[in-house]
């Protein structure tokens, strides 16, 4: 296992989390060599000596092998993370609008330096699902995929609906707990989870497509006629990001709330967790499920990428160089 001199940039709720857990992970041979952040004047859990304020004291450093770039202004992310690639540097990234918003030049970078990028953090937090997808799913061809995907909107239905809070209660809480994105429309509007199901389709069918071509539709209008509708019926009310295989090559994707039965796995996927059911040619079916934010808990995904970094992992992105030549189409069949 290679020794990993980290550089890390941002110190907000993973950073600080990411910080505590290689604290407590002495075996792995990871340390943290600086730290890079925006705001001079904020008060900090760790000791000022620890920070710096200019990025080129991280990318210039030759003894820093790996960037982890865990900033929530994704084009600032895209520059540090191109960058750092170009110099060499591994990198693990928890930004999945950057890495929705850039896939293709990620990928380019990868291959023309030779160096990984991993981001199993971008994706549903500590639920492991790109490893997944990547590798157990490589012949067992993929069907399909469905799954709740964001954690604050799936707090936020489950306190509204199951503990009667407003709307902007059960927000202001997943903010405080440190789930929501700092713009929370990203999340409630259901941005967050398309840029997470970009990243899973890449992994899970090879098919690499922009924000805009897949449509969203968040939880922000959802009223109460609908949890009453719900409540009555014995549904709930989930966001749910989902992909199919159509018969003739096609590929549907798109976030939509939906009213789901109990018989439902994702039903009894509540509060912050995220839940993904897999539907493949040979296994049947999988469900996974794990916290879909907060410090520890995507810290955790973040600190098993580093981890995969000491034995030299890297995605191979199999099924997008196997090209399956799939067809995105708008033709989706909503079955509600
Ligand atoms: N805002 C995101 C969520 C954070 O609530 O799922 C984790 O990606």
């Amino acid at each position: 296992r290679k020794n990993l001199n980290i550089g890390l940039f941002g110190f907000g709720v993973v950073g600080l989390g990411l910080y505590e857990v290689l604290q407590k992970t002495p075996a792995l041979k990871a340390n943290i060599t600086n730290i890079c952040v925006k705001d001079k004047n904020k008060d900090r859990a760790i000791s000022a000596d620890n920070f710096t304020f200019d990025k080129d004291d991280i990318l210039n450093d030759p003894n820093i092998n790996v960037v982890v770039e865990l900033i929530d202004d994704a084009d600032a992310a895209f520059e540090i993370v191109s960058a750092a690639l170009k110099k060499g540097k591994a990198v693990v990234s928890a930004n999945k609008k950057m890495v929705a918003e850039h896939f293709t030049e990620l990928l380019q970078l990868q291959k023309e330096y030779n160096v990984p990028l991993l981001y199993e953090a971008a994706a549903c937090a500590s639920m492991p699902i790109i490893r997944n997808l990547e590798e157990y799913y490589d012949n067992d061809l993929l069907e399909s995929i469905e799954g709740i995907v964001n954690g604050s909107t799936n707090y936020i239905l489950t306190k509204t609906f199951a503990e009667n809070l407003s709307y902007e209660q059960a927000l202001k809480q997943a903010q405080d707990l440190g789930f929501a994105e700092s713009n929370p429309i990203l999340d409630t509007g259901g941005f967050d989870a398309k840029y997470k199901l970009l990243i899973l389709l890449a992994h899970a069918f090879g098919y690499i497509a922009k924000p805009e071509d897949l449509f969203n539709i968040g939880i922000n209008n959802i009223g109460d006629l609908e949890l009453k509708y719900a409540k009555e019926k014995g549904l709930k009310i989930k966001l749910v990001a989902q992909a199919y295989k159509g018969t003739d090559g096609t590929l549907s994707a798109f976030v939509i709330p939906k009213f789901v039965t109990p018989d439902d796995r994702l039903y009894h996927v509540d509060d912050v967790f995220n839940g993904m059911i897999t539907k493949t040619s040979f296994a049947d079916t999988h469900f996974f499920v794990g916290r879909g934010a907060g410090s520890y808990p995507t810290a955790s995904a973040v600190l098993s990428d580093i981890s995969a970094l000491s034995y030299d992992y890297r995605y191979e992105y199999k099924k997008i160089y196997r090209e399956e030549n799939l067809k995105l189409t708008d033709d989706v069949e909503l079955k509600v």
